[in-house]
């Protein structure tokens, strides 16, 4: 904490007392709607008040961004800032708002965000971690818990869902996403508006979400960070926006302009995006904050001559409130009293900012979220840690497990841990983590030292570090792994290492951490791999050197516990991919949804495309994940094999466990238009089924395939079907073999 914490607490302290018997000095009476009490208020307010609530700042508990302005304070009190972010407790935020309610004329509350990315104190596995549980209802819950720890400690909006599809792993952002499947990627945006704002944004346990980064942020070319995105008018509404308007359909109350131009116009300054597409085709009433300094760097993007240029066409193009940019602050009045920008476009940003407040309730208590009582009792409790712990067994996605080296035997007598990553603690948190802390996490050789009990020495050894060419520690690794039981390492990225600004160009493990696993496997004994990473890694070297490869993303705050539960089989991997893993970053761009092109690849044929170093799979498919059973599928009907426009078929396939344990499948349906007016992917994920199946177990599963899933956007522009066939694919990962076809007539 930047502040000086002891100045805090004594202001806090003066000013609890006082700040709980403040009404809002100057606020409508309750009473009316909340249209009425905008309205009133509005009418009341100067210009340099409305421009006030447009304006946002961090506090200085922390940085996100590369500016700070350390006067947010002076902002809050001449009424010149009328939100904050990064600032949290509910003690804090109270002496804050009580600057807002008490020393402005008119007492309008401020508005309080935070990077409430996947929770706030009890941290779950990073969102693209959540995405592999292709668990719909854990995800939902995993942010409303988020939320209610988020709210009592003073907070109404979190910055969150983050909703960009993306597609290429060199991009550290692939991280806070859920994937690179469009109709996946909608289905969670949903989970996770629906988490965080539960069904009344009043009650003082939901938050506004914000659906971010509008838009196509994941499509930077070359996977670098903030880079330009160009992409066809017809990828970006096919990919990249569904989740978006996913979003607004869940009732997201607000969105995020990106950092990214798209094909040459800023998304800050993009009138399309912001004012025709959200607020006209798609009816946004909500509102639209920039990223952070968003709006400045219109100039080095080469749209804005100047800030006051750059302000003006950002306010013109449909924000509403300025992210720690300081322009509005500095440059509306002007542009407004020469008329250069209207006044009815301040006003209808300030009745964006003011209704999302009275909605919050916060009109008529500005501190019904300042609960140091609630903030005791519900943040990290015990039923937030299990349910963080579930969730993260359930995004761990098991890639190999070769001779069933997982689980691990019961009454091993030696184990050896080995990795630079098994004593972590902060990096099992995963980038984003927001308030999580660090101290609370058990590492893994913590968990695993707990778990085995004194039956079984537990031998550690580092190895080597994350990153760096050192092989010093090689030798004590391979004494502790000779004549061990069991080998398991720890290996991967460091949080730091994925996320924003952490685009890498390499994504084979780094360092030597490959070379110490092809020392230690080839010792012989069983070895697993735990992997830490924000991001699909090219783990060739790897998968060839041990047996059994686990998935752990960045689990969370419980995820050193989650990861041992699997490792001895106290419960199975439950995680499917949501992004492919290719061979090579050669292969890059590489996802399962691509086209057919008219030269795919046929047998050993050399006109075809491909490469000549490396074939076009990748390592490890969109949808693949392995657990401690196995299943088939047969008797895949499809019906009625021809269908009339506007008419749905069932797709029915049979699922049987066929090993000894009680498992849990994702039972995936794929689509594939075959020939349309404009050409389809080899494969599109259309629906899928988490079931659980006993020994022996088998079930039938059933899918509805109707109109929506058949539609797409044809060549005229329209959204809409085409006669003609029409292919099913069902199986465990994208890349099942099973299908069925039928037709449109
Ligand atoms: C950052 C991120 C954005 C985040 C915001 C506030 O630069 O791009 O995702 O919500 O600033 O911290």
């Amino acid at each position: 904490m930047a502040c000086s914490t002891r100045t805090m607490v004594v202001a806090c302290l003066v000013l609890l007392v006082a700040g709980s018997s403040l009404g809002a000095a100057g606020l409508p009476a309750g009473g009316s709607s909340a249209e009425d009490r905008v309205e009133e208020l509005l009418a009341r307010m100067t210009l340099d008040e409305k421009i006030g609530q447009m304006t946002l700042f961090t506090s200085t508990w922390a940085q996100t961004g590369p500016v700070m302005d350390a006067g947010y304070l002076d902002h809050i009190r001449s009424g010149k800032c009328g939100a904050v972010f990064n600032a949290l407790t509910a003690s804090y935020t109270r002496y804050l708002q009580t600057i807002a309610v008490r020393e402005t004329r008119l007492g309008i509350p401020l508005l309080f965000g935070y990077d409430v990315i996947h929770g706030h104190r009890t941290i779950f596995p990073i969102p693209l971690a959540e995405s592999c549980s292709w668990d719909l209802a854990a995800i939902e819950r995993a942010a409303r818990i988020a939320a209610i720890e988020a709210a009592a400690e003073g907070l109404h909006w979190t910055f969150a869902p983050m909703v960009d599809i993306a597609r290429d792993p060199r991009w550290g952002r692939i991280s806070e996403g859920a994937g690179e499947d469009t109709w996946l990627g909608c289905r969670i945006a949903e989970a996770r508006v629906k988490g965080f704002q539960g069904d009344d944004l009043s009650r003082p346990d939901t938050i506004a979400a914000c659906a971010k980064h509008f838009a196509a942020y994941g499509g930077a070319q070359a996977g670098r960070d903030y880079h330009t995105v160009d992409v066809s008018d017809r990828t970006l509404e096919e990919v990249y926006l569904p989740p978006f308007q996913a979003c607004v359909r869940a009732g997201v109350r607000t969105f995020m302009t990106a950092f990214n131009e798209i094909a040459g116009i800023p998304c800050t300054g993009h009138r399309g995006l912001l004012t025709s597409l959200l607020r006209g085709r798609w009816a946004f009433t909500g509102l639209v904050v920039t990223d952070y300094t968003s709006i400045n760097e219109l100039v080095p993007h080469g749209f804005a001559a100047d800030l006051a240029e750059a302000g003006q066409k950002a306010v013109l193009a449909g924000v509403d409130m300025d992210m720690q940019g300081g322009v509005f602050m500095n440059h509306l009045r002007r542009q407004v009293e020469s008329g250069d920008v209207p006044l009815a476009r301040i006003d209808e940003a300030v009745r964006s900012i003011l209704r999302l407040k009275a909605d919050l309730g916060l009109f008529d208590d500005p501190f019904r979220y300042c609960d140091e009582a609630r903030e005791k009792r519900v943040v990290f409790c015990a039923r937030h840690q299990a349910e963080a712990r579930a969730i993260a067994r359930k995004s761990m996605v098991l890639l190999k497990n070769d001779g069933a080296t997982l689980p691990f035997p019961p009454g091993l007598r030696s184990l050896a841990v080995i990795g630079p990553l098994a004593e972590a603690q902060v990096d099992l948190l995963g980038n984003w983590h927001g308030a999580g802390d660090g101290g609370k996490v058990v590492s893994i050789l913590q968990a695993v030292r707990e778990r085995v009990g004194p039956g079984c020495e537990v031998r550690y050894a580092k190895g080597c570090e994350v990153d760096g060419k050192g092989r010093s520690g090689f030798r004590a690794a391979l004494e502790a792994a000779r004549g061990a039981d069991a080998v398991l390492l720890v290996l991967g990225e460091r949080e730091t290492m994925s996320g924003e600004a952490a685009s890498r160009t390499d994504l084979d493990l780094p360092g030597v951490q490959n070379d110490l696993a092809e020392a230690v496997a080839r010792l012989g004994r069983p070895t697993a791999a735990v992997l830490l990473n924000g991001r699909p890694l090219t783990l060739t070297r790897l998968d060839a050197a041990v047996p059994a490869i686990l998935e752990a993303w960045f689990p969370g705050s419980l995820g050193g516990r989650a990861i041992v539960d699997l490792v001895f089989g106290d419960a199975a991997p439950g995680g499917r991919l949501t992004v492919t893993f290719p061979r090579s970053v050669g292969q890059i761009p590489l996802y399962y949804n691509m086209k057919n092109t008219g030269r795919p690849v046929v047998g050993e044929e050399k006109y075809t495309s491909r490469y000549l170093d490396c074939p076009n799979t990748p390592l490890y498919p969109f949808g693949h994940g392995l657990t401690y059973t196995t299943f088939a599928y047969d008797s895949l009907h499809v019906d009625p094999p021809a269908i009339d426009a506007g008419k749905p078929v069932t797709v029915t396939v049979n699922v049987r466990n066929t090993g000894k344990r009680t498992g849990e499948e994702v039972v995936q349906c794929y689509l594939r238009d075959v020939a349309a007016s404009v050409t389809r992917p080899v494969r599109e994920l259309k629906g899928f089924r988490r079931i659980r199946l006993e020994p022996g177990e088998s079930r039938p599963v059933e899918f509805l395939l109707g109109p929506g899933d058949l539609a797409f956007l044809r060549e005229d522009g329209t959204w809409g079907t085409e006669p003609g066939e029409f292919k099913v694919f069902v199986g465990g990962s994208s890349a099942t073999t099973l299908e069925g076809s039928f037709t449109l007539r």
